[in-house]
This record gives C-alpha cells, structure tokens and sequence, in this order.
C-alpha cells in the first residue's frame, strides 16, 4: 500500500455548521443539503448508505438510492426476500447516511422504516 488509510482525511473545520443559524427543520435542512449536492454535480448524490440490524442487534449496513422523500419518510427500492429486507422483517429499525463528497456535509437519519419506506422490486 502506498498511502497510510488514516492520512486520508479531509479538512472540514473551515465551514463548520453554527447551531444557531442552520435550518432547525431536518426535512428542510436535507432538502437543501440535497439540492446543494445535485447543483455540485456530486456523484450518486441519492446514493446513502442504509443500516438495519437483524433482531439480535447485529448490524448491517450497504449502499441504496434514495427515490423520493417527503414527511412521510424516505423511499428507497430493493427486494423484500435480500438480506437487508430479511432484517427489515425481524427488526424494522433503520438508519440510513450520505456522504455529500467534496462539499463537506453529511446527514443522518434513524426511524421507523416500517412507517417510512416504501420498498420492492
Ligand atoms: C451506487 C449503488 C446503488 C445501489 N442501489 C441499490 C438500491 O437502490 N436498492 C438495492 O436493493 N440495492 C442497491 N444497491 C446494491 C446494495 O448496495 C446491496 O449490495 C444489495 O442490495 C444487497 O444488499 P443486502 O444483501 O444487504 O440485502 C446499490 C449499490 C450501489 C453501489
């Protein structure tokens, strides 16, 4: 290996995120942090990673696309008979994150995906 995995490290500090100025709705405050990402052209931006965790508490975590979102929830597509779909069954729990790349934001989000997500294929 040619580079130390730990070095690779962005700077992030230079705009940081003010509590008192951000946009205090998370809905809104993603829809912006979202539309920011399509106007930089970043890549995949409604790629994210979703976590589920089997109902003994083992997690799990893989790359999906983001279809819609609104305040119902956030939707996304897969087959209920995969892996993620299983742990869907046993534990409806989920959490899901973007890496916004080069603009230095990243969102998180954890609910009910049972009550959020629609999802088959
Ligand atoms: C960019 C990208 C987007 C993906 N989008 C989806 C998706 O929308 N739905 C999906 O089921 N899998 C998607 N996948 C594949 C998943 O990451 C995963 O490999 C697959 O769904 C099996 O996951 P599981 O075994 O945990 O169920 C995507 C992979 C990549 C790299």
């Amino acid at each position: 290996m040619k580079f130390k995995t730990a070095d690779l490290r962005e700077n992030y500090i230079a705009k940081g995120l003010d509590e008192n100025t951000i946009e205090k709705n998370p809905l809104k405050l993603f829809e912006i942090w979202f539309n920011y990402a399509v106007e930089k052209k970043v890549l995949e931006p409604n790629a994210m990673t979703l976590a589920t965790a089997n109902r003994g508490g083992i997690p799990s975590a893989r790359i999906v696309l983001l279809k819609d979102y609104s305040e119902k929830g956030f939707v996304f597509f897969t087959n209920y008979r995969s892996f993620k779909g299983e742990q869907l069954e046993q534990n409806p729990k989920a959490a899901f994150s973007f890496l916004v790349g080069n603009v230095s934001k990243t969102n998180k989000n954890r609910r009910n995906s049972r009550e959020s997500l629609v999802w088959g294929i």
